[in-house]
């Protein structure tokens, strides 16, 4: 029988194994609401079906399928554009408060701008709303999931400056077509994602090289096309729907190696570098002043005629500053830090090297199949602990949290994404009981099986199988299902 106390509070900070996840049986805050989350692109399949135009990563894995470690790509992927309506079955079977999934913006607009509206696009969402809604769950929507049209990505893409204006006209074209049924909305998904590993290393859709030059384009174009969405949204179409807007921060945790001044302060430039980025400018309306710094100087050196990281004028800072109801957090590891006794002071540059710091991960920290998720939950409560030391009294959703299977081909019997979910939450409770954290839903990734990008479908994160070799793609049920399923229906963090 259950019995949810608040005594088994212990933090656990600093430790590197899960000696913290069996103080469970503690009670989430009242109201406190639990989710799932998916993406357009790595569930829908259907790519060229009903209208869809092609977006960056159809084309990105069309013309080389070694992109994916298994040669896969998100052509079928778990066909959700045909069998939404078992995605929401387990959703109803777990319980969740609501859905967080994306729009693909070339299903509704095939060109990407407004000229040709795809009606059977349009359609397709309308139904997964309405099925939400008759099972209700609330939808938690993101209008960009890393998926920018064809059409636009010949025109230079996130580095056009009119991707502002196209995201803008997207947003509203979302806004007027599915207000009314959506309960929160998200801008842009993960610009770290798209920037970095986009157009700069090159490892993501579109595939630009241009470390340290076309990233920082990028990020600025993100962040002045997020700006003008929100603020469309927060003048005309807030007051008629009453919800909510953000951005979405890719956020790990970043620990300094040694209590050292130099590590710590190395640790802290590595977290204004990756989440600063973002966080800063729509808080606090411009770059982290330590990237401005570093960046600056570093292109003088390198010389450049101007910083490599382009400056927001003042009534751009204005613009930025403030656009954001509460703070969302996709949170997946930790990583360790420590400062370089040499600067290093020539090319090539990147937004990597720009930090001048070191990253690596413990061999000893437990992992799953996909490599770099290793399981670290004491870095979760850090990083919300930071957050609200950094930014204050904040709300703030995790809007991403999960694990992989450790086996490639799947398993039903995932009690490591138990121990993981566990582990994580616990010191996510500690951080909101006993650090005043404002923690007020979480996020599991993912519902379902699904197109892990780059890995394909050797990373499986989902709390219900896919079975692929059977052609009608059934969901199974996981076991770390009927965990989750469990805690959502207690609110207390079980044993
Ligand atoms: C974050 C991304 O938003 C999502 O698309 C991805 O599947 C998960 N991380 C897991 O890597």
């Amino acid at each position: 029988l259950l019995t949810c106390s608040l005594a088994a509070l212990v933090a656990a900070d600093g430790d590197d194994e899960f000696k913290n996840y069996n103080i469970t049986n503690r009670p989430f805050p009242k109201g406190f609401r639990f989710g799932v989350a998916t993406a357009a692109y790595q569930i829908e399949g259907a790519w060229n079906v009903d209208g869809k135009g092609p977006e960056v990563w159809d084309d990105f894995f069309h013309e080389k399928p070694s992109r994916s470690s298994d040669g896969t790509n998100g052509d079928v992927a778990t066909d959700s554009y045909h069998l939404y309506k078992d995605d929401i079955r387990c959703m109803t079977e777990v319980g969740v408060d609501y859905s967080r999934f994306s729009i693909a913006w070339s299903r509704i607009l095939p060109d990407g701008t407004a000229d040709k509206i795809n009606q059977k696009g349009v359609d397709y969402y309308i139904n997964v709303f309405k099925e939400l809604k008759a099972k209700g769950i609330r939808s938690f929507v993101t209008m960009y999931h890393w998926d920018i049209p064809s059409a636009l990505q010949k025109q230079g893409g996130w580095l056009n400056p009119k991707v502002v204006d196209w995201f803008e006209a997207y947003a509203e074209l979302c806004y007027k077509l599915f207000g009314e049924y959506v309960d929160s909305w998200v801008t842009i998904n993960e610009p770290k994602q798209i920037c970095h590993a986009g157009y700069g290393a090159g490892v993501f859709a579109p595939g630009v090289v241009s470390p340290g030059v076309g990233e920082y384009v990028c990020a600025r174009h993100v962040l002045l096309a997020h700006a003008k969405a929100w603020r469309l949204w927060d003048e005309k179409y807030r007051p008629v729907f009453k919800t909510q807007n953000t951005i979405v921060v890719d956020s790990d945790w970043y620990e300094p190696k040694t209590y050292s001044k130099e590590d710590a302060e190395a640790a802290e430039i590595k977290r204004q570098f990756v989440y600063g980025m973002y966080m800063n400018p729509i808080i606090k309306g411009d770059w982290p002043e330590i990237m401005t710094k570093y960046v600056g100087e570093l292109s003088r050196q390198q010389g450049f005629n101007q910083s490599r990281l382009p400056p927001f004028s003042e009534e751009e800072k204005k613009l930025i500053k403030g656009t954001y109801d509460y703070i969302a957090l996709n949170h997946y590891t930790t990583y360790m830090v420590k400062a370089r006794g040499t600067k290093s002071r020539s090319p090539p540059v990147s937004w990597e090297e720009d930090a001048q710091v070191d990253v690596y991960q413990k061999s000893t920290w437990k992992t799953a199949a996909i490599d770099w998720f290793k399981i670290v939950p004491w870095g979760f409560g850090k990083l919300l602990r930071w957050i609200k030391h950094t930014y204050g009294d904040v709300e703030i959703v995790i809007s991403e949290n999960g694990v992989s299977d450790t086996d490639r081909s799947g398993t039903l019997r995932d009690q490591h994404r138990i121990d993981y979910i566990k582990s994580y939450m616990s010191h996510m409770l500690d951080a909101i009981h006993d650090g005043g954290v404002n923690v007020v839903s979480y996020t599991l990734w993912s519902i379902i099986d699904n197109f892990e990008w780059t890995q394909g479908f050797n990373g499986k994160l989902g709390i219900y199988f896919v079975n692929q070799s059977d052609p009608s793609l059934p969901r199974i049920a996981k076991d770390s299902s009927k965990y989750y399923a469990n805690v959502i229906k207690t609110k207390c963090l079980l044993d």
